[in-house]
């Protein structure tokens, strides 16, 4: 598969497997291995890693029983972790503040006293001890270069690194198949929305688990299930660049649970659990007399619609009439959902404008990040004009990536236990 990368500096670099496992065996060592009195350092029982992701398709539907269709990044969260004999929880990232956090399995629960990352990094073990597996403590390094609070489901990746390794260390026996692999995803969004308080829905967790390389996932939130869709996007000629606007997200202000809140009271008022049950969608659109229900909806009931087409168009090889879903979608999210902001929009309007066949912003919107699918030619020019409207506003700089389908978490330094 080939694909034009950005030239621009502002590239967002993804690490080699052997670079990432490396990183995260040097934190481990350098936080934990002091404690051997010089002799030979106590290695890591093993190092995992799991994805962030975009989603193409299919934005604030997860929540509503629709269907959305991440591809995983190349951009890794990694893991590096020791099984301990007591119930001592000690966590290490050099990116996340406080660094260093030292704990119980006690400490890691709803309404706990944690940084948020930790919630992030140990709530997948909460979960899973509520599920009745048993845990014991453990020494964990986590490195990433998948961008913090860029849309990119970075928050994601920890826990699904995390749950892989406390799966194989705790011989849970869950990673190996689909249905062990859906426990993990549900341990992830219930640590995710109960320890850290982000009532997100569980499309990011399955894009970390379940994607595969060269393909986008499709996963029905209804029923869980997942289908493979090819996407390979340099076979015509085309690049999927990420723009992220580094306009600041955050999935815990209120905004998120405000859409996710509305969506439901409608939904129960209507006699069904989720949106995507209304027997007749338009006639419920019809019957709505608040006019923020009534986009809400809207954007919901289209929304799952687009996906259903752009699955359609992808089968069908004909990625040159995505474009016009892709720019469907971002009016939806920006008039009707009221998700986007000035740095999305114009990052969006200007990808077009500069040759992109169609973007939008991607993940829970407010910032984060935006999608432009562009013609290989013409990722350069698209990263430069959206760095020119930015620089011209005073803006931070955007950063860009170029996304190529990678696959789900899972071991990543080859010596299985
Ligand atoms: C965030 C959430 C997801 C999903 C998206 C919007 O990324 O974590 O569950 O709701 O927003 O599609």
């Amino acid at each position: 598969m080939t694909t034009g990368t950005p030239t621009t500096t502002t590239g967002i670099p993804s690490w080699s497997g052997e670079e990432g496992v490396r990183r995260a065996r040097d934190l481990f060592s350098q936080t934990y291995g002091q404690e051997v009195g010089g002799a030979r350092a106590t290695p890591p029982d093993g190092v995992w890693a799991a994805p962030g992701r975009v989603n193409l398709i299919g934005e604030h539907v997860d929540y509503n029983g629709g269907p959305c269709l991440p591809i995983a990044l190349p951009h890794r969260t990694y893991v590096a972790l020791r099984r301990r004999p007591d119930r001592m929880v000690r966590l290490a990232s050099d990116d996340a503040e406080p660094t260093r956090w030292e704990g119980t399995l006690d400490d890691i629960r709803p309404g706990g006293d944690i940084p948020s990352w930790v919630g992030y990094a140990a709530g997948p073990a909460w979960t899973l001890g509520q599920q009745g597996a048993w845990l014991g403590g453990f020494d964990a390094a986590v490195v990433s270069c998948v961008p913090w609070g860029a849309g990119l489901s970075s928050s994601a990746a920890i826990e699904c690194a995390m749950a892989l390794a406390l799966d194989e260390t705790h011989s849970l026996g869950l990673a190996g198949d689909p249905a062990g692999r859906a426990t993990l995803a549900a341990a992830c969004v219930r640590a995710e929305n109960e320890v850290v308080g982000a009532p997100t829905g569980g499309m990011d967790q399955a894009a970390a688990l379940f994607t595969r390389e060269g393909q986008a996932l499709l996963l029905d939130t209804l029923d869980g299930s997942v289908d493979q869709v090819p996407f390979d996007l340099g076979r015509v000629g085309l690049a999927l660049l990420v723009i992220d606007t580094r306009a600041k997200h955050t999935l815990v202000d209120g905004q998120y649970a405000a859409r996710r809140a509305t969506c439901e009271a409608v939904a129960t008022r209507e006699g069904v659990p989720t949106l995507r049950q209304l027997p007749d969608p338009q006639a419920t659109l019809a019957r709505l007399t608040d006019p923020v229900e009534q986009r809400r909806v809207r954007h919901v009931v289209t929304e799952i619609d687009r996906v259903g087409r752009f699955v359609a168009l992808l089968r069908a090889g004909r990625y040159d009439a995505l474009g016009p879903v892709l720019d469907a979608s971002h009016t939806s999210l920006r008039d009707d959902y009221e998700v986007s902001c000035a740095e999305l929009d114009v990052a969006v309007e200007t990808a077009r404008t500069a040759g992109a066949l169609g973007a939008r912003m991607t993940g829970g919107g407010f910032g984060g990040s935006a999608i432009a699918l562009t013609p290989t030619d013409r990722v350069d020019a698209v990263a430069a004009a959206v760095t020119d409207a930015y620089a011209r506003r005073d803006w931070n700089p955007p950063r860009f990536l170029v996304a190529l389908a990678s696959a789900a978490g899972g071991r990543v330094d080859g010596a299985h236990r």
